[in-house]
């Protein structure tokens, strides 16, 4: 199990933050060091993954979904992809970088939807075993920024989710901030609004202490 808790690395935070922009930085900066790594965006990367994927987030017909259900289906997602993908790169020693992982799942179906906080806590448990990542990146930024920078990376239509109001998202930050609190052990919290630059400095600063020092 040490082995599985040294390589994990796991990116958090609102839509737009920075996240997707950061992990090619930080997979490039370890692939230099002659590193092997894998990088999941949840849900998805497992044929089961892909389907609750569209489920949750592109399918017109599931729009009324219960904020129950939508628990679930990510958990079930997770639970494929922890077995399926992370566990066995992790146990060859390959680094993964998760974008998104199940503090998600706390920030959103727990403090947003207001699922109560102590079972989805447990669910994630039950998910992920000791799966825990060593390093969390919470990129915290004001949601209507994030708002704004989603707008402009893409034209595409809103999934079920982005949809939400901005008091959701609002909920959503302070839920990755209370965790943050709580794990400052394992969280490490940006101000996503530094340029992309600086932050990708404090990534690998943190990577460099926390694997190589
Ligand atoms: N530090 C930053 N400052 C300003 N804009 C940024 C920064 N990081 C990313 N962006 C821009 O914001 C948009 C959303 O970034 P992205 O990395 O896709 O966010 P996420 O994956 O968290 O949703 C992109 O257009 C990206 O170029
Ligand atoms: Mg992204």
């Amino acid at each position: 199990m040490s082995t599985i808790k040294r390589k994990l690395i796991s990116f958090e935070g609102g839509e737009g933050s920075g996240k997707s922009t950061q992990i090619p930085l930080l997979e490039n900066y370890l692939r230099d060091r002659g590193e092997n790594v894998l990088s999941l965006r949840e849900p998805g990367h497992t044929y089961i993954g892909e389907k609750i994927r569209q489920l949750l987030q592109h399918d017109v017909h599931a729009s009324d979904m219960f904020p129950e259900t939508e628990l679930l289906l990510y958990e079930a997602s997770r639970a494929q992809l922890v077995r399926e993908r992370i566990l066995p790169a992790l146990a060859e020693g390959t680094w993964v970088i998760c974008d998104r992982f199940f503090d998600s799942t706390t920030a959103y179906q727990g403090a947003a939807r207001k699922l109560p906080l102590e079972d989805v806590q447990w669910l994630n448990h039950f998910t992920v075993q000791s799966c825990i990542p060593v390093l969390t990146f919470f990129f915290d930024l004001p949601p209507n920024i994030g708002q704004e920078r989603a707008q402009r990376r893409s034209s595409r239509p809103y999934d079920r989710i982005e949809n939400e109001s901005l008091n959701f998202f609002q909920a959503v930050r302070e839920g990755y901030r209370r965790l943050a609190t709580d794990e400052a052990r394992r969280f490490i919290t940006i101000d996503a609004q530094r340029d992309p630059e600086s932050i990708a400095q404090i990534i690998r600063k943190s990577v460099h202490e926390h694997f190589f020092s």
